[in-house]
């Protein structure tokens, strides 16, 4: 998308749709109200002629009026003006793009209210139109989207960290929708190793060297896998101190998750590609800190690996002593996403002594239960560092809640012959005992652990600035933590 910020008097090139976003109750007031009188009223006409008031969500198409050179012009309802913040321009920039991508027409002109972020409206656009399609070898011309020009009425001081923004959520989506015979460990391994072109520092260490370390937990869950387990490190030191103390992102990376010798059933399996949603996000985070030169030092750690069934695969019973020296029984491997966490977590905070970790991982099935698809849940030991995720989760439109770890449940894990065990055996409070479980690999630092099982991949869309499929969930979020709470 080639993305451009005009004047409002900028001459219409060819085969341009123009959409105007105007707010519920007043739907041609100001520069709307300017291009009905130059169309002599055929917008009035329009809207007196249907039922647009200019709620969310609504389009008027007003075909091709004369006067003007624009092939179609369409209103979009924005909502009241009073509740139009900065996602909610978002929305109706993407609502527009969606309304008019399939059009035949090539630029999309956007004409906003009064004071809406330009910049905000493009960052809506340039989401809306992500596309995975590098598998499609014969998609009919129309149903391809014809629209690859952007102009936006208004300043767009601002817009290189949004357009910085844009390219990690497109690189970390990638890496989810990618298909589980390409990105395997190694493979995700090399994608971000690649980023280390945008100034970041990566490291890969392989099963040797986890071997090592000790990392006999998310060395286990990888052990039944041809593909060689994997510890992405990645590095961004933009603060004014290079050596001032980071802060720390870990994400489970489960290429797939067959369950193991706990093997899933065959139904819906080919979602667990997206098992590794959690360090998708990490990697678009560094991802996105880099390009926008965010002055933070941050580290993020992937625990990358494949849980197959095979004779070489761990079995339920096996005990198997992690980095931190602790041993686990494991009860069920299908229970792979705390194993890979507890050693990726470990080696974070041994190693970093970060000011806080915050994980991300599709955890558990029970989040989706609790949560559904559009909410993640938060598991705390720190209530400023909750607050802040949370604060940043409405600003970004991406929402969490936040669960409680009674200690009362952690008795639950209690192995009879190990240290504990990976799963409580009881069919309640699922994502709690695996909170609680990571939470005992977890020092005496600041964490949060986001479970992303239900966020990572929307089917269908349920919001307009994310297409069906990956959602590169907890980018937003965690990118505007950072800016607003640990910059400068
Ligand atoms: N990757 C799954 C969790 C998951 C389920 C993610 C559905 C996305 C959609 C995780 O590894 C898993 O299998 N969890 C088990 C835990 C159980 C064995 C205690 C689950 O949720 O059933
Ligand atoms: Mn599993
Ligand atoms: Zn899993």
């Amino acid at each position: 998308m080639e993305i451009e910020f005009v004047a409002a008097g900028a001459a219409f090139p060819e085969n341009a749709a123009l959409a105007i976003v105007v707010h519920e109750g007043a739907p041609l007031a100001g520069a709307a109200g300017e291009i009905d009188a130059a169309l002599s009223g055929a917008l009035a006409r329009a809207v007196a002629a249907s039922r647009f008031t200019g709620a969310k969500g609504q389009v008027l198409d007003a075909g091709a009026p004369a006067g003007i050179a624009a092939g179609r012009v369409a209103l979009i309802g924005a909502g009241k003006s009073a509740d139009f913040d900065d996602v909610a321009v978002e929305h109706a920039a993407a609502n527009a793009y969606n309304a008019l991508k399939t059009s035949g027409l090539t630029t999309l002109r956007l004409q906003l209210p009064e004071a809406a972020s330009a910049a905000r409206a493009a960052l809506g656009v340039r989401l809306a139109a992500y596309r995975f399609d590098r598998y499609r070898t014969k998609e009919p011309e129309d149903k391809k989207p014809s629209i690859t020009r952007l102009q936006v009425v208004g300043e767009g001081a601002d817009f290189a960290p949004l357009a910085a923004l844009a390219d990690a959520l497109a690189f970390s989506r990638d890496l989810v929708s990618e298909p589980p015979n390409v990105l395997h460990p190694v493979e995700f391994a090399r994608r971000v190793k690649q980023l280390e072109s945008l100034g970041l520092e990566v490291e890969i260490l392989g099963e040797a060297e986890m071997m090592k370390l000790g990392m006999g937990s998310l060395l286990g869950v990888g052990q039944g896998s041809v593909r060689e387990s994997q510890l992405a490190v990645m590095r961004w030191n933009g603060a004014a101190d290079k050596l001032a103390q980071p802060i720390a992102f870990v994400g489970k990376g489960v290429c797939f998750d067959t369950g193991g010798i706990s093997l899933k059933q065959p139904e819906g399996m080919e979602d667990m590609k997206w098992d590794m949603g959690g360090a998708a996000a990490v990697a678009g985070l560094m991802h996105v800190l880099a390009g926008r030169k965010a002055k933070v030092n941050a580290v993020g750690v992937l625990g990358l690996v494949e849980n197959m069934p095979d004779g070489n695969a761990q079995r339920p019973g096996d005990v198997v002593t992690s980095m931190s020296g602790q041993t686990i029984e494991v009860i069920n491997t299908d229970a792979e996403g705390r194993l890979v966490l507890a050693d990726a977590i470990w080696y974070c905070q041994d190693r970093f002594k970060p000011k806080f970790i915050v994980d991300l991982a599709t955890l558990t099935g029970a989040i989706i239960i609790s949560l559904g698809n559009d909410v993640a849940g938060m598991f705390s030991n720190n209530d400023e560092l909750s607050a802040n995720l949370t604060t940043a989760s409405n600003v970004e439109g991406e929402p969490l809640w936040r669960l409680p770890l009674p200690a009362q449940y952690d008795k639950n894990i209690d192995s009879a012959i190990a240290d504990m065990k990976n799963i409580s055996g009881g069919r309640g409070a699922g994502s709690i005992t695996a909170a609680l479980f990571i939470q005992r690999f977890v020092n005496n630092v600041p964490w949060a652990h986001l479970d992303i099982a239900g966020t990572a991949w929307k089917k269908p869309s349920t919001v307009p600035t994310i297409p069906e499929g990956a959602t590169g969930y907890g980018v937003r979020l965690l990118n505007r933590m950072i800016a607003d709470k640990y910059e400068g």
